[in-house]
């Protein structure tokens, strides 16, 4: 969930409640404002703390990038979405373009001390796909006014196999 900022971009008349998987306390802003409800989630032991298949989809944003775990994270996943639930997937990651993928290999090590474990270079759906999921739709591009090797997105919607 991180700060919230998803938050104006949901359709609040299709949205009731919202639980919002963070566990850094210091990430949990800007939630009062919100048009429906969101309660804070932790997660102990990179367990999601909810039933099977008791949530109708998932939202996940920039965050397949920092996971150790993103196996585990995503099969967690897969176990609370609903039978034909989507995961709505927005991240960044390896580039299509070998000069730029190079770069992402060479400045990953470095990237990941100081931007707090994040990769460049995670093949995005790759991991979704691996963890059972079949991509239903995905766009991908370079984001404008951000550098190749940090830009290059993928968005859209998977379900459990
Ligand atoms: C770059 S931020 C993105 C936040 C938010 N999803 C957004 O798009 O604004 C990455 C987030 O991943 C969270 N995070 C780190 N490790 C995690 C884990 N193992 N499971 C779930 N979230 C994690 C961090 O606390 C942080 O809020």
């Amino acid at each position: 969930m991180g700060s919230g900022l998803n938050i104006p971009h949901y359709d609040s008349h299709q949205v009731e409640l919202v639980w919002g998987l963070e566990p850094s306390e210091g990430m949990r802003r800007n939630v009062a404002g919100a048009p429906f409800e969101v309660r804070w989630l932790d997660l102990p032991g990179e367990e999601i703390p909810l039933e099977n298949d008791s949530v109708d989809s998932v939202v996940l944003t920039y965050t397949l990038c920092t996971i150790p775990d993103w196996h585990r994270a995503l099969e967690q996943i897969r176990r609370v979405l609903k039978p034909g639930g989507q995961l709505l997937f927005c991240e960044h990651g390896t580039a299509p373009d070998e000069a730029v993928r190079k770069w992402q290999d060479r400045v990953n090590p470095l990237w990941r001390k100081v931007a707090g474990g994040c990769n460049l270079n995670r093949d995005i759906p790759e991991l979704i796909e691996h963890a059972g999921f079949a991509i239903q739709r995905m766009e991908t591009g370079y984001l404008p006014k951000v550098p190749r090797f940090a830009g290059f997105n993928f968005w859209g919607a998977a379900v459990p196999r």
